[in-house]
């Protein structure tokens, strides 16, 4: 596995590459990025794996600074994963001083978490457009545990015309239904006991509106559920798929997400409501 630290290492290890399958991560590898990996891999292109933590996606009371950060762990689960090449870039090289050029999104990107984290994602749109003209990959993927996520990069890729394919892949999860996320290793035991009620919420709320219970009603009984488990549920929303606009009836494509606070931890979930 190569690993490039400069863009001139970079460039000179992506010369030779061909068509590549880019897995863009923030580090604190778990089994969900193996998985976007795994399918990587699958594809038969030669696999870059980028560790940003990008800065321009945590707002001014997040944690940027706490956020988890393993470098020599990320780097040997990397090449036990069949990465090919590792990009490591510096936050000088990704945001210079002189820089003067950001994306603005919209449309998918401005409900829920956008609401919540009002410059989130245009930080996450601007690296992943810098992490595309660096690599020029054939294809990139990622998790659909940020579903929202997924939405804003597909349009930001149909919009500004990026030669790129979005890959979506399915959520990792624990064997008790918690969606894996880097963030879960700052869940206090009783936390981490409690945290899988948000996936049993949301998938006994999607077999309801499935059944044709009233979307309403069954959005306030899952709040409901995550309060008795000791969260604070800041939105339990049932949404056209890829437009991320609230339903108010079932309609496809539909996706139920959520996202709850635990202790100091912000959850996010969301399932196919068939
Ligand atoms: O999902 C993530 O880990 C990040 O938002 C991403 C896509 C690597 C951009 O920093």
């Amino acid at each position: 596995m190569k690993i490039a630290r400069t863009l001139t290492e970079l460039q000179a290890a992506t010369k030779t590459m061909g068509d590549t399958a880019f897995v863009p991560t923030m580090g604190a590898l778990h089994s969900g990025h193996l998985s976007l990996l795994a399918a990587a891999k699958a594809g038969g292109r030669p696999v870059v794996a980028s560790i940003f933590v990008n800065p321009a996606q945590f707002g001014p009371n997040e944690d940027y600074n706490r956020y988890p950060r393993d470098e020599a762990g990320d780097l040997a689960q990397l090449e036990a994963s069949g990465c090919d090449l590792v990009w490591l870039p510096d936050v000088p090289t990704m945001y210079p001083a002189h820089t003067a050029t950001t994306i603005h999104v919209s449309g998918p990107a401005t409900r829920w978490e956008g609401a919540a984290r009002p410059t989130h994602f245009a930080g996450v749109a601007t690296v992943v457009a810098k992490l595309f003209g660096q690599i020029r990959p054939a294809a990139a993927y990622f998790g659909e545990k940020d579903w929202q996520q997924v939405q804003v990069i597909s349009r930001m890729v149909e919009d500004l015309l990026l030669p790129v394919k979005i890959v979506p892949v399915p959520i990792a999860r624990d064997a008790d239904g918690l969606a894996l996320s880097s963030r879960n290793r700052f869940l206090l035991p009783p936390e981490r006991a409690a945290a899988p009620a948000l996936y049993a919420a949301l998938t006994k709320a999607a077999k309801h509106i499935a059944a044709g219970k009233e979307v309403a009603a069954t959005l306030h009984n899952a709040r409901h559920d995550l309060a008795v488990a000791g969260m604070v549920p800041d939105y339990v929303a049932l949404v056209h798929a890829h437009s991320l606009e609230p339903l108010a009836a079932l309609a496809q494509p539909a996706r139920l997400i959520a996202a709850a606070k635990l202790g100091h931890v912000r959850l996010l979930d969301n399932v196919p409501v068939a």
